[in-house]
């Protein structure tokens, strides 16, 4: 594994000149950011040796290097989903392959069902914290070099990275709402009953992915900062029938303002 992930990185060190501290991991419906990338190199998965290959609409499957607000990124246009069958190692691979490069700090992004009452549809999510539902652990096996056996997940979302974001959107008067978000398998969406345990339980919102890559990065010693797109409610009394392509309309109508976020932040980190 670590052969193959040295492996990557070595060949993607030879294939572009920029050499980013930042990663941004693009969600569902979320990939339109990569415009507001000036894009020097762009790879496509399938050309990335040992890389999987994303298979969800609305995710490119492109591995971009480029400046955003004028720093140096490297940004992952479409994820790995446990769902579509990839093991957890290989959901989180790119992030090892991160580490590797020199990554040290990463922005995740994707699209949820709000559980939390007082959200609306189009909410910006900051997320504060995690539940992680999903069946099989992304360090699970002989422990990484990167870090301990026993990980502390006190501060899996960067406390400084938090108050950097609730600092711009209070400048740019864009709303915000802030929340715990519950990590599961998928493919499914929830039942109303699933939704109310979780709500219970504690989330504010509900997802098929982050929380993998969130805990290798935060493995390898990476600060992390998350956004949630809320695209439907999985609150009692406003549940309807929820599709792939309402998740993405949702999510494309909010990207400009989640984009203003992310690139005032890469603009500001040191
Ligand atoms: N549940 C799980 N995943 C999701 C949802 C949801 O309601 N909305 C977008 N992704």
């Amino acid at each position: 594994m670590l052969e193959k992930i040295q492996e990557t990185a070595q060949w993607i060190k030879a294939h572009t000149a920029l050499t980013p501290r930042t990663a941004i991991v693009l969600g569902t419906g979320l990939g339109r950011l990569a415009a507001e990338i000036e894009v020097v190199d762009a790879f496509p998965y399938s050309e990335i040796p040992n890389f999987p290959v994303s298979t969800v609409e609305g995710h490119h499957g492109r591995l971009l290097f480029g400046r955003l607000g004028g720093k140096e990124v490297m940004a992952l246009e479409g994820r790995f989903h446990f769902y579509e069958g990839y093991s957890m190692k290989e959901v989180t691979f790119p992030v090892r392959v991160m580490y590797e490069l020199g990554i040290k700090t990463l922005f995740v992004s994707n699209a949820a069902g709000g559980m939390n009452p007082a959200f609306e549809i189009g909410d910006i999510m900051l997320i504060t914290d995690h539940i992680n539902f999903m069946p099989e652990h992304p360090l699970h096996g002989p422990n990484f070099p990167t870090g301990p056996r026993f990980p502390d997940m006190s501060e899996a979302y960067d406390h400084e990275l938090l108050g950097m974001a609730r600092t711009i959107a209070k400048e740019k008067n864009i709303r915000t709402v802030e929340g715990v978000y519950v990590a599961t398998q998928g493919p499914t969406f929830e039942t109303p009953a699933e939704y109310k345990m979780y709500r219970i339980l504690g989330g504010d919102a509900v997802g098929m992915s982050t929380v993998p890559e969130v805990i290798v990065a935060h493995h390898c010693g990476i600060r992390t900062f998350g956004i949630s797109i809320i695209t439907d409610l999985g609150v009692e009394g406003k549940i309807v029938e929820v599709s792939h392509e309402e998740v993405q309309k949702a999510a494309n109508a909010v990207q400009p303002l989640m984009a203003e976020i992310f690139r005032e932040m890469v603009k500001r980190i040191d």
